[in-house]
């Protein structure tokens, strides 16, 4: 009877781990756009005149994206880790498929933030353009690979 029981049970250890896995990594993902956006959303508000201008928090905060993009996140896309395999994300299977896409977009993402780092601390108008920018980059990254809510 033991015996009967245990096959099963061994045999479902490995997909809970990785069950497990997928969660930690899903939580990852979500936490390293969550600094990406808490870095940003200053930067947002200061182009839109929303928060008055400030030079040395507006080059603090970009310099913060700039580390950001220095991460590598191959890690945050471990394989199984889509909204078709686990809950709680809004990474579309989209970005496994066509990885060269999703990478061209977090390319020019890159590409934007390291234009934003000189322009932030020149003048509100320079860093509303480059927060333009940056901020396209987003939109046409989710608009293609992040679930709609
Ligand atoms: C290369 C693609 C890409 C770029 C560029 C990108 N994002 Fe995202 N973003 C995603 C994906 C994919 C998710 C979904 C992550 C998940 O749910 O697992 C996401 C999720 C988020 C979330 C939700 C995080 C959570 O807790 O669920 C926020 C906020 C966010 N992004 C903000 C931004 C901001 C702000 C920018 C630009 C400054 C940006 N993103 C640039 C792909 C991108």
């Amino acid at each position: 009877m033991r015996r009967v029981l245990l096959a099963p049970l061994m045999a479902a250890l490995p997909a809970a781990a990785m069950a497990a896995d997928a969660e930690h990594v899903v939580e990852a993902r979500k936490g390293y756009f969550s600094l990406v956006a808490l870095e940003f959303g200053p930067l947002a508000a200061m182009a839109k005149g929303e928060m008055p201008y400030d030079a040395a928090a507006a080059k603090a905060h970009a310099s913060d994206l700039v580390t950001l993009t220095k991460y590598d996140p191959s890690d945050l896309y471990a394989p199984g880790t889509s909204a078709d395999d686990v809950k709680g994300t809004a990474a579309k299977a989209a970005i496994w498929q066509d990885a060269e896409g999703f990478q061209a977009k977090g390319m020019a993402f890159f590409e934007a933030v390291a234009a934003l780092e000189p322009a932030a601390g020149a003048g509100q108008k320079e860093l509303a353009a480059a927060v333009g920018k940056v901020g396209g980059t987003c939109k046409s990254c989710h608009d293609d690979f992040r679930v709609k809510r």
